[in-house]
């Protein structure tokens, strides 16, 4: 009897440690702790109150809209760990803020990230080298920093894991250079002369919606480069992507780029990549629903269960 427990409970802890794996994916949220509370007080939205002490009176007043922090995304985010203060002056406790802080040298992400060891896999010292060849770089120098596409307070990476799903991923990605090339305010911190409507520039390509909510930007407008997972080298305009047969066909552009995601198993199906190309519905595991998943985990164990007891019982019967 007691040599047919260890297989099952082995069975047992496989099956609950893959449900737990799905019910709590990893990187949960983490509460802001009370150091970045007293700072999201402020920072943390449209409006913040402080009371004047010459006046005793309380003021409300309207925040600059390029130093609010989205606190709700922060607590997602990869620096969620880090208090404020590890990264900017501690004196920022008092308010108004000293004069002098506005002086204060902000790190970047290279200065921590640079030769970094620990997220090799991310090649940051490739990227930086991407960067600095890149149509933005070209017209603006160092100007053009990570943090003009990448707010750090809230920034998290694409998954590479077969979960994230193509949509998500492409509405995610645009947005990032949408915020500027979309927002005038954003795009004239840069240059003065008048923003391109991307709707015009883009309309040798038919159905520009559906292409916008089904590839990047970046499919387009860096090269292919399949030594890493995301290409930062901006090619100028006359270098973009406009043969529709680059990505409509067998050999599509989109395997080195958007579909390394959801592919990067199975790199040498190619009749895989053909049904991915025609329609993304086809990208294995690209459209698994979480709850799905546990329904089908549910069935899965409930099965499981009834062989078991079918075994158990056989074993008592035979006694
Ligand atoms: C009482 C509201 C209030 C609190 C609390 C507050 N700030 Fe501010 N902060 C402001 C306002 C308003 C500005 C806009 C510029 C100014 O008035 O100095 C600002 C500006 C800043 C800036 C940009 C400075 C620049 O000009 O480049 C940083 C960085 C900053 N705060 C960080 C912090 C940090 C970190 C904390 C928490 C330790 C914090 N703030 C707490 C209201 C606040
Ligand atoms: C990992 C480092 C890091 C952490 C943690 C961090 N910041 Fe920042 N913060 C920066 C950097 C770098 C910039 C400058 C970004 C840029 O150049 O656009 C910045 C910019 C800002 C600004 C805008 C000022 C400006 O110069 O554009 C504010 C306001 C601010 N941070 C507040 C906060 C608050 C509040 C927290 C905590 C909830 C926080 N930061 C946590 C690194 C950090
Ligand atoms: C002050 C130093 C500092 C700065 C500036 C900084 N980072 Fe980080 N970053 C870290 C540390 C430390 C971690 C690990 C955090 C942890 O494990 O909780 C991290 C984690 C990350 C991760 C997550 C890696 C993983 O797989 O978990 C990414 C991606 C990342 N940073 C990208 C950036 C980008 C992009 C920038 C600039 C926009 C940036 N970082 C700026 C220190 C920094
Ligand atoms: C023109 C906009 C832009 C600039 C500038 C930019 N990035 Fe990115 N970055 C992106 C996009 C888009 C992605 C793909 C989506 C994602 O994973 O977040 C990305 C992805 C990343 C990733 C994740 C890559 C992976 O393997 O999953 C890291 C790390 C990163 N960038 C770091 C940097 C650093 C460091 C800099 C500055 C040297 C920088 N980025 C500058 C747009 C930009
Ligand atoms: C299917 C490929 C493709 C996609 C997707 C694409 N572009 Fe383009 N883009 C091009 C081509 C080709 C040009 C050059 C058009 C020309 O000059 O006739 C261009 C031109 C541009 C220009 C220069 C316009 C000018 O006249 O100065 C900008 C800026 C731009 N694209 C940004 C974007 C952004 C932002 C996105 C994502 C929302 C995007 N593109 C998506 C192919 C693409
Ligand atoms: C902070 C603002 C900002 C962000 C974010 C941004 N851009 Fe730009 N981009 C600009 C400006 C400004 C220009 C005009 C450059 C010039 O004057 O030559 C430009 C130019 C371009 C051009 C035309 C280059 C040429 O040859 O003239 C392309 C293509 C482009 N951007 C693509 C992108 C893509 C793709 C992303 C996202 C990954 C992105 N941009 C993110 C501001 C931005
Ligand atoms: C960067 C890659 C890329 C380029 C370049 C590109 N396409 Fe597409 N195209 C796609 C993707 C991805 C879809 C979405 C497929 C789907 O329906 O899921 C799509 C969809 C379409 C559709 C709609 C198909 C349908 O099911 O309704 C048409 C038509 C189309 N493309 C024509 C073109 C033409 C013509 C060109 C050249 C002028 C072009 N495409 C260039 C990637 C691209």
């Amino acid at each position: 009897m007691m040599k047919y427990c260890k297989p099952l409970l082995l069975v047992l802890y496989c099956f609950l440690s893959v449900i737990f794996n799905n019910l709590y994916a990893q990187n949960e949220p983490v509460p802001l702790s009370e150091d970045n509370l007293k700072c999201a007080s402020c920072h943390g939205s449209k409006y913040y109150s402080f009371t004047n002490p010459l006046t005793e009176e309380t003021n409300r007043k309207r925040m600059n809209p390029f130093f609010i922090i989205d606190t709700a995304r922060y607590v997602s985010g990869v620096h969620r760990s880090f208090s404020c203060s590890d990264c900017h002056s501690y004196d920022y406790n008092s308010y108004p803020h000293p004069s002098e802080l506005k002086l204060e040298p902000k790190f970047s992400c290279i200065d921590c990230h640079g030769g970094d060891e620990t997220f090799a896999k991310y090649q940051f010292d490739k990227i930086e080298e991407d960067v600095n060849n890149s149509a933005h770089r070209n017209a603006f120098g160092t100007q053009f920093k990570c943090e003009m596409c990448h707010d750090l307070h809230t920034y998290r990476p694409v998954a590479r894991d077969e979960h994230s799903k193509i949509k998500h991923i492409v509405v995610q990605d645009n947005q990032m250079c949408l915020n500027c090339h979309n927002d005038l305010s954003k795009y004239q911190v840069l240059t003065d002369h008048n923003k391109p409507e991307l709707l015009t520039t883009h309309s040798w390509l038919p159905n520009q919606e559906l292409h916008f909510l089904n590839v990047r930007c970046i499919e387009c407008h860096t090269p292919t480069d399949d030594t890493i997972m995301v290409s930062h080298r901006i090619l100028p305009k006359d270098q973009a992507v406009h043969l529709c047969s680059d990505c409509h066909s067998t050999n599509s552009i989109l395997r080195d780029k958007l579909y390394k995601y959801a592919a990067q198993q199975s790199r040498s199906d190619n009749g895989y990549y053909n049904s991915v190309i025609l329609n993304e519905a086809y990208v294995i595991g690209a459209n698994r629903n979480k709850y799905l998943n546990i329904i089908s985990l549910l069935f899965f164990g409930a099965a499981l269960l009834g062989i078991s007891i079918h075994i158990i019982f056989r074993i008592i019967k035979k006694k």
